[in-house]
């Protein structure tokens, strides 16, 4: 009996989509708890390469029911694309896929906001994915959101559709944009909700049988506790929590009932979009390490802002997300880098400060302090072990582990399947 969750310690694309790929494998109920289709969760395995936005990659193994639970945010164009992309690849999703109709709906005018405020903001903007994430959920708070299961009802739909755009074509107008038509957006998602149909169910009574038969449950979480809203450097976040804790409300899962929640790291750090990133490396160094990363966003294809791994909010997003344990991702990126920097702390005006004490300002002027390891200068791409890790790249993972004080379970040397071993 077991419920897990899979979240990100860091800025998203701590490599989860990869994690639950590999522990889906044992798992009964897969579920995806919160974000939208700002997330890119990247599966390499037999069938191929993923990018999955919304679909839980648990999807991958057939003997697995996955949940697209009440707390993501859908977009109904990527989620069609999404599963045609895994059909043709061979996935039967028959059966398998469950949605929750409490899911709210991306509409064409949150993503149109989305862009246009970025625009309208400038140098003040978040560098959001543009998906329309942060309007809608702020639609969703603000009673002014459209659910799966208002679609069922085409009155309803319009009602509600026709109320929204005579708000939102006032916003859409009066940022440069051009006002949308009702009729239009109807016969589209009429059609996108309708092809949806056969998957759409309340997941509730299904989701507290399993757990309560002592079926493996995984819940996969998006983007990396560093975006929460609460506990980032506000404004720079996203609309919806990625905290372990939020998979309670965004699957319906009694907080008491989680039993392990792994965090999600990299061996390095790295971030898109804008906000404090305080070990980040400018120049050739930043440019080796995405270089070697490749370091790409698997939603918008934006280079990612690289530094080097970052203790103190490691430390404290897994004692935020209450984390019992670590999986340490792409450790094989710093194969061939000669020296390897980790920040143990953070130093303002010259003394030593936690994040926690840190507003968004001084976590602009906030100083790492690193400290020097090794590099180790061979692959470790084909590792299969611990022991069989070459002795700097041992103890540079000994020192993080250390450092965080939650013990490091996975380690992973390669985006595939079986590149990766486990510690006891
Ligand atoms: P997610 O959003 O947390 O699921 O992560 P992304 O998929 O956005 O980004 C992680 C990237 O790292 C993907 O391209 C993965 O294929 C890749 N990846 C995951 N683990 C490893 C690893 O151990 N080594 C390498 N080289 N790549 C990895
Ligand atoms: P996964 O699940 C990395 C970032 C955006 C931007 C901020 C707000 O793949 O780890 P939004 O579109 O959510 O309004 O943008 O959040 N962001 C992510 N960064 N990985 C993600 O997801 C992200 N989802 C959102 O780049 O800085
Ligand atoms: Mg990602």
């Amino acid at each position: 009996m077991s419920v897990t969750a899979v979240v990100g310690g860091q800025w998203g694309d701590e490599g989860k989509g990869r994690v639950v790929d590999l522990l889906g494998q044992d798992a009964d109920l897969i579920i995806r708890f919160n974000g939208g289709a700002n997330a890119g969760h990247t599966v390499m395995n037999e069938l191929g390469t993923f990018k999955m936005h919304l679909v839980p990659c648990g999807i991958f193994n057939p003997r697995a029911t996955v949940v697209i639970a009440n707390g993501v945010m859908l977009d109904l164009e990527v989620l069609a694309t999404e599963l045609n992309e895994i059909i043709a690849a061979g996935v039967d999703v028959e059966n398998r896929l469950l949605i929750s109709p409490r899911c709210h709906v991306v509409m064409p005018y949150h993503k149109l906001l989305d862009g246009l405020c970025e625009e309208a903001k400038g140098a003040q903007s978040i560098g959001t994915t543009r998906r329309g994430i942060g309007p809608a959920f702020a639609d969703k708070v603000s009673y002014n959101g459209i659910r799966l299961a208002d679609m069922a009802d085409d009155d309803v739909f319009r009602d509600k559709l026709e109320t929204q755009l005579l708000l939102k074509n006032k916003l859409l107008e009066a940022l440069g944009g051009e006002a949308l038509d009702a009729d239009e957006i109807l016969t589209t998602y009429r059609e996108r909700y309708q092809a949806l149909v056969p998957f759409i169910c309340e997941p509730f009574d299904i989701i507290q049988e399993a757990m309560a038969g002592g079926r493996r449950v995984l819940l996969e979480g998006a983007q990396g506790a560093m975006l929460d809203t609460d506990w980032s450097a506000y404004p720079y976040c996203t609309a919806a929590s990625p905290l372990a804790g939020a998979s309670a409300a965004g699957a319906g899962i009694p907080p008491t009932r989680l039993d392990d929640i792994i965090c999600v790291v990299k061996a390095y750090s790295t971030r898109v979009g804008n906000g404090p990133l305080p070990t980040e490396l400018h120049g050739e160094q930043g440019d080796a390490l995405r270089e070697a990363g490749q370091e790409y966003g698997a939603t918008t294809g934006r280079p990612r802002r690289c530094g080097w791994f970052d203790a103190e909010v490691v430390r404290f997003t897994c004692t935020l997300n209450g984390a019992t344990e670590l999986a340490l991702t792409r450790l094989d990126v710093l194969d061939n880098f000669e020296t390897l920097r980790i920040s143990t702390g953070y130093r303002l005006d010259g003394q030593p400060v936690s994040y926690v004490a840190c507003d968004v300002r001084m976590l602009e002027r906030c100083e790492p302090v690193l400290e020097e390891h090794a590099g180790w200068k061979c692959p470790t791409v084909d590792v299969r072990s611990f022991g069989d890790l070459p002795a700097a790249a041992q103890s540079y993972v000994e020192r993080i582990e250390e450092l965080i004080g939650v013990p490091i379970k996975t380690v992973c040397v390669g985006p595939e399947r079986e590149q990766r071993f486990s510690r006891a």
